[in-house]
């Protein structure tokens, strides 16, 4: 059956028919800041550069992210693209001052689709508080087409510095390891954070991985915001995890009851439960071909980069050229598997999935997980 709206998609998988591909137009470096700690790769002393990225960083980046988009075109789904914005501005607010902004490379991280919702996130970093902004000709499009489309902007938080807990970057490995069962990150309490990209959407039901750039405040006003509308949302934990932000390196749905898992970090015991009890298979991904060394110098995102597929439909996943084991194991799984290079994109942070912001796919809400035992918030 085709559903008409304007922004209708209920989870990761159904048949897709619009999305966003970002773009790398005017992306610069992210600043240092409380909620970040960028560092380069092979000599982490040198200071991270500022600015505006290269030219050439820019163009290879949108080479990429134009064959995406051509990819998707060819199989009929309809791509739209960021509005031009002004990352090298400064950013000026009552509560913090910050010399540049980021990119639009990663619609995923800002945005996300929840049936017939479109919902900003708060956003957990100075220099990615008006990211939302590239967006804002498109939703004004999408609710202006469809009064079935609701919009909600998320709480901003005043990212003022006692926001953050800065000494967090400071802690020696050891002592990570012995607090990775608090989950207490850059990030405190006494605000509602999240990022999009921490969620993981099942249908019915919502994952939403407790992180550095989401936290507990945050995962409250989602499941108040989301459960009056029928959604059931679990917090999911990765312990093993120590610099843990955005779900989708580490825990990929990829048809209704299959999981793409990531080996190095399995879920918070007990947590497999409602999968397992359900029916749902969760496989693990083979290592990545590329290390952790290998990955581009100014890239802050992990090896895992490979995971992070996006699916055209239940039975057609695209993922990144290089990464034959997953291409193998995906096939095996009974997957039409599209490949596209996508390795100059990983320097801003993310690959396939976090590079697109899907708006609409066919399909309605359904509850995969039947067997649930759920307690609402309220
Ligand atoms: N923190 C993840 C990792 O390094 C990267 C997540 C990228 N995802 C995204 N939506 N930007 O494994």
């Amino acid at each position: 059956m085709r559903y008409s709206a304007a922004v209708n998609s209920w989870n990761e998988w159904d048949p897709l028919q619009e999305i966003v591909v970002g773009s790398a137009d005017n992306a610069c470096f992210e600043p240092t800041e409380p909620g970040s700690r960028p560092a380069i790769r092979d000599s982490p002393d040198t200071p991270f550069p500022t600015g505006p990225k290269s030219k050439e960083a820019i163009e290879r980046a949108n080479e990429e992210l134009a064959g995406l988009a051509a990819l998707l075109d060819s199989q009929g789904i309809t791509v739209r693209r960021p509005e031009p914005h002004d990352f090298s501005a400064p950013v000026r607010t009552p509560g913090f001052e910050v010399e540049n902004q980021y990119c639009a490379v990663c619609p995923r991280d800002v945005m996300i689709t929840m049936g017939n919702e479109i919902i900003e996130a708060t956003m957990s970093r100075r220099a990615r508080y008006f990211e939302y902004e590239p967006y804002r000709k498109l939703v004004y499009e999408y609710w202006n087409a469809d009064p079935r489309v609701e919009w909600t902007t998320a709480p901003k938080p005043s990212m003022r510095d006692g926001m953050y807990r800065e000494e967090f970057w400071e802690w020696p490995l050891e002592q990570r390891h012995a607090r990775m069962h608090s989950f207490e990150f850059c990030v405190g309490q006494d605000e509602v954070v999240f990022d999009a990209a921490d969620m993981s959407r099942l249908g019915r039901d919502i994952l939403v991985q407790e992180s550095m750039t989401t936290n507990r405040a945050g995962i409250r006003w989602l499941r108040r915001h989301l459960e009056p509308r029928g959604f059931r949302v679990h917090t999911v934990h990765f312990p093993l995890d120590f610099f843990p932000s955005h779900i989708d390196c580490t825990f990929v749905p990829l048809r209704p009851g299959l999981v793409l898992t990531n080996p190095e970090r399995p879920l918070r015991e007990g947590e497999e439960k409602m999968f397992l009890a359900n029916g749902w298979e969760l496989v693990d991904a083979p290592q990545p071909v590329l290390g952790n060394d290998e990955m581009p110098k100014y890239c802050q995102s992990s090896k895992w980069l490979s995971m992070n597929v996006l699916s055209m439909s239940p039975t057609k996943v695209i993922c990144e050229e290089r990464e034959k084991p997953l291409q193998d194991l995906l096939a095996k799984l009974d997957f039409e598997v599209f490949t596209v290079p996508f390795r100059h994109v990983f320097e801003y942070g993310g690959s396939l999935h976090c590079a697109t912001w899907d708006v609409r796919r066919e399909g309605i809400c359904e509850d995969y997980f039947p067997a649930l035992r759920y307690e609402p918030l309220v």
